[in-house]
């Protein structure tokens, strides 16, 4: 049995509902679904959280020109991405939307400890507004006199409002970036994290006064709380933190996850998850999350995939046509955490047909096929040791690598490296492959003495095709079950232990199935694609 590990708690950012997502957006998820469920597999007490963002001047704004009311609006657009994310089988265990009364309340509760901390002051704030980035920003930190995340024209804006003394935590936060390397990933981030602090931290202006559809500020009725407070807090008013009287749920689960072990966000938002979210924890006196991964974008092209520009791929569309375990393989082994990466249609058709459909479908409907046409679909343990033929090297070979890729995947998943994890997998997968060629079971099956071999050969190929189908569980799950399905294995539970395993299955009684990733013909499908996501098509000539 797996053991049980400890707790594990990851987070996505929460996402804004000003229109539908992207596949951008479906990376992220991506990644943290498959890594909730690689620990869930191994043996942790997980949970995922994810949710929406859904107040601010941009929401007001989007719903001030479609007419209707701003809960109105988030309310259509939240339905949309809880279908994406069922569509996509995302297995999170909480979804926090920043219009719930449980996190309004909480807000309102972190704000009153903040103040009462003595960390929050009423002054004028003046600074250049983004409004589609809702970011303030300062003279130096323009860039040619745009906003420096979007490059958009800002705007003057003077207001009186409350402020966050962010500036008195400065010392602290160069203290956790020295004293703990692991808090910011990747290193680079970490780099510009302290160059930032280095240059001096000014202090955060936490609410507004010229729109109204935030949280209010507890303690003055016409200032509503500035977007990152509210936002930021979502990862512990989720767990029930502060206990808030007559809202319900107690904090138990917060005492139970937090810290979490992960927040994974985009490379543009590590700034506020490392110093902000930090020094807001640090004034309640609560302990900080342990880890902070930013990843790359996904750019077309032209650029960034962004809602605002147009230029977006819609993964509904992707999902649709080749199915949920096709997007996220293609997604998590296309793409190096951390950088940014182009997503094109050819990529992905390329990575349909040669990964999924050449190696990884191929494999099974070999292997199945053979233990149909020569065993009647009946696989058994080779009873004892088989003589030392030529054959016995590949054996050793093809074991050799099973059993060790388990231990590769974990060691490349603690880095987020889901490319190279999956990369290790694919070893095995082509590695079997080759064993088939090498041992020519075909031509084994024509002769009477050889049929010991045969059914040793079917066996190895069957046992290597277990362990791939526990491999991949976390990544693609529908694919692992559709290959033990064929395979006749007959488990209720899948243990992550047993990818470690070989000759585990005493007998396998095969049912041949549909193919797994039929091959897809390139060109009609690069014409589909141009038609279905023209954004993806762009880079195609
Ligand atoms: N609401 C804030 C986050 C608050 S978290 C306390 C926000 N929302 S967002 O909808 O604009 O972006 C959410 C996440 O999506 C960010 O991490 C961002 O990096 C990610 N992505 C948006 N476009 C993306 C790509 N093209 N590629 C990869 N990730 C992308 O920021």
């Amino acid at each position: 049995m797996t053991k049980e590990k400890g707790k594990y708690y990851i987070t996505t950012p929460i996402y804004y509902p000003s229109s539908n997502l992207h596949v951008g957006h479906t990376y992220c998820t991506v990644m943290a679904d498959a890594m909730a469920r690689f620990k869930r597999l191994s043996g942790y007490d997980v949970w995922f959280l994810t949710g929406t963002d859904e107040h601010g001047q941009k929401i007001q704004k989007i719903a001030i020109e479609e007419g209707v009311s701003p809960q109105a609006h988030v309310d259509g657009i939240v339905e949309g991405i809880k279908k994406l994310w069922a569509m996509m089988e995302i297995s999170y265990d909480d979804f926090i939307r920043t219009t719930e009364d449980r996190h309004k309340r909480r807000v309102q509760e972190i704000f009153r400890r903040i103040n009462n901390a003595g960390d929050i002051y009423r002054g004028i704030y003046e600074g250049w507004y983004c409004t589609p980035c809702e970011s303030f920003w300062t003279d130096t930190q323009l860039v040619d006199g745009k906003c420096p995340d979007c490059g958009r024209p800002v705007e003057k804006a003077r207001e009186t409002a409350y402020f966050f003394r962010l500036s008195k935590y400065a010392d602290r936060l160069l203290e956790l970036f020295e004293n703990n390397p692991g808090f910011l990933e990747p290193e680079t981030r970490r780099n510009e994290m302290v160059q930032f602090i280095k240059q001096g931290l000014e202090d955060l202006c936490i609410s507004r006064s010229s729109f109204n559809w935030g949280i209010q500020v507890p303690i003055e009725e016409d200032q509503v709380i500035y977007v990152w407070l509210d936002a930021l807090s979502n990862y512990i008013t989720a767990l029930g933190y502060p206990v808030v009287d007559g809202v319900s749920g107690e904090d138990d689960l917060y005492k139970k996850f937090w810290p979490a072990d992960v927040h994974l966000v985009g490379k543009e938002i590590v700034r506020f998850h490392t110093i902000i979210w930090p020094a807001m924890l640090l004034s309640m006196n609560e302990p900080l999350p342990k880890k902070v991964l930013g990843h790359g974008w996904l750019l077309l092209e032209g650029g960034k995939m962004s809602k605002s520009k147009g230029n977006v791929i819609d993964p509904v569309k992707l999902i649709e046509r080749y199915g949920v375990d096709a997007l996220k393989y293609f997604l998590l082994r296309e793409y190096t955490f951390g950088q940014d990466g182009l997503f094109t249609n050819e990529a992905l058709l390329g990575r349909i047909n040669g990964d999924l459909a050449n190696d990884l479908g191929n494999l099974l409907s070999r292997t199945i096929g053979m233990a149909d046409k020569y065993t009647d679909g009946i696989i058994e343990a080779p009873a004892g040791a088989y003589g030392e033929g030529p054959g016995k090297a590949f054996d050793t070979d093809l074991k050799a690598i099973a059993v060790s890729v388990a231990g590769k995947v974990e060691a490349f998943l603690d880095e987020f490296a889901f490319n190279r994890a999956l990369e290790e997998i694919w070893v095995l997968v082509r590695r079997s492959n080759k064993y088939i060629d090498e041992n020519a079971p075909w031509v084994l099956a024509k002769d009477e003495t050889q049929k010991a071999r045969l059914g040793e050969v079917l066996y190895n190929l069957a046992e290597s095709l277990r362990i791939v189908s526990v491999l991949i569980q976390p990544f693609m799950h529908h694919s692992s079950d559709e290959i033990r399905l064929q395979l006749g294995i007959v488990q209720d539970e899948i243990l992550w232990d047993d990818a470690s395993r070989f000759a585990v299955t005493s007998v396998y009684r095969t049912a041949k199935g549909p193919a797994l990733f039929p091959r897809l013909d390139v060109e009609k499908e690069m014409e589909a694609l141009a038609e279905l996501n023209p954004a993806g098509a762009e880079s195609a000539d």
